[in-house]
């Protein structure tokens, strides 16, 4: 393909390599890890290399990775390879710049809770301290470390399961649950870039999970002659449940916005103003419709 670039990974430095992998494979959620080592010393950094891997049991894994710079190692790795504790704390707005304070590569046992000026409240299964300015945290026992590799950049997988969970009251709804439109939580980005997320940036899709999407071979092929719909509104017509009926679709065709387009002479103008009413119904989440006038050419 003439508009992409192909690269072998063995040919780049380290530096261009995380780079590339940083920017790519983002927002990445961050966890606020808070340890303590041998002595008891707490510290407090974050891990953007971080996500969750399994419900049942309920396992978190995050990466303190060997410094690209000079190939040391972090002191949360240290920590947790000793004292096989964390509190992983969810970050959100509110905590980002302190959180980002927190990460300053300060000398062993100095407690970043101090620097960053976010508070310790003791935990209640282990010896780290949560946050209490983080929206939710997650007291875990280290399962596992594994080492990816000896030089700069390599990660180190700490496998940890969830033996407590705290959750801001503030940050739920009126069934308990969590409410994401109140979370504000923020994500990692490539370079020196975050993302928010706020209620505008939001959107749903309905999971096919109860019915089988009919897929996007089964729609009529004119989809793919006009620029008019994107791939996400082919995607969403896919995801329908079944191919409309010989009665739907001559009922349809008989919806005066319906009547005008098929009076159209032209074939490809037809088949654009055919495609604008099935957008305009998939905009306003009609996709009952929309699938009905789309079959009827
Ligand atoms: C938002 C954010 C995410 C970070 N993610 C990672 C990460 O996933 N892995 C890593 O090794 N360092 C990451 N860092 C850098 C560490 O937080 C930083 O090296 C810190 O000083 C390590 O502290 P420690 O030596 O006390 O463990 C991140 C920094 C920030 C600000």
């Amino acid at each position: 393909m003439k508009n992409s670039i192909s690269i072998d990974p063995n040919t780049l430095s380290t530096k261009k390599l995380h780079s590339i992998l940083l920017s790519a494979v983002a927002p990445r959620p961050i966890a606020l890890a808070s340890t303590v080592n041998n002595k008891g010393i707490v510290n407090l950094s974050p891990f953007s290399f971080f996500n969750v891997f399994s419900a049942n049991p309920p396992i978190l894994i995050f990466s303190p990775a060997r410094r690209v710079r000079d190939n040391t190692t972090k002191h949360t790795l240290e920590n947790v390879e000793n004292t096989k504790e964390v509190v992983i704390n969810i970050v959100n707005f509110p905590i980002v710049e302190q959180v980002s304070l927190s990460s300053t590569e300060y000398e062993e046992g100095v407690n970043e809770f101090i620097k960053s000026g976010l508070t310790e409240v003791p935990s209640e299964k282990i010896k780290p301290p949560r946050v209490q300015e983080s929206p939710i945290s997650f007291e875990c026992v280290v399962d596992n470390i594994i080492h990816l590799g000896h030089e700069g950049g390599a990660g180190n997988l700490v496998i940890c399961k969830v033996v407590q969970i705290h959750i801001n009251n503030e940050y739920l709804d009126a069934d308990d649950n969590i409410d994401t439109k109140k979370l504000d939580l923020v994500a990692r980005l490539g370079a020196n870039w975050y993302t928010r997320i706020t209620e505008e940036s939001l959107f749903e899709i309905p999971k096919p999970i109860f019915t089988k999407g009919i897929g996007v071979d089964k729609l009529p092929k004119h989809i793919f002659s006009t620029s008019v719909l994107s791939g996400n509104n082919i995607g969403r017509l896919g995801n329908y449940k079944g191919i409309p009926t010989t009665q739907e679709i001559e009922e349809s065709k008989i919806l005066p916005e319906v009547v005008k387009v098929l009076s159209i002479k032209d074939n490809q103008e037809k088949l654009e103003a055919l495609h604008k009413i099935v957008k305009l119904h998939l905009e306003n989440d009609n996709l009952d419709i929309a699938i009905k006038i789309l079959f009827c050419l």
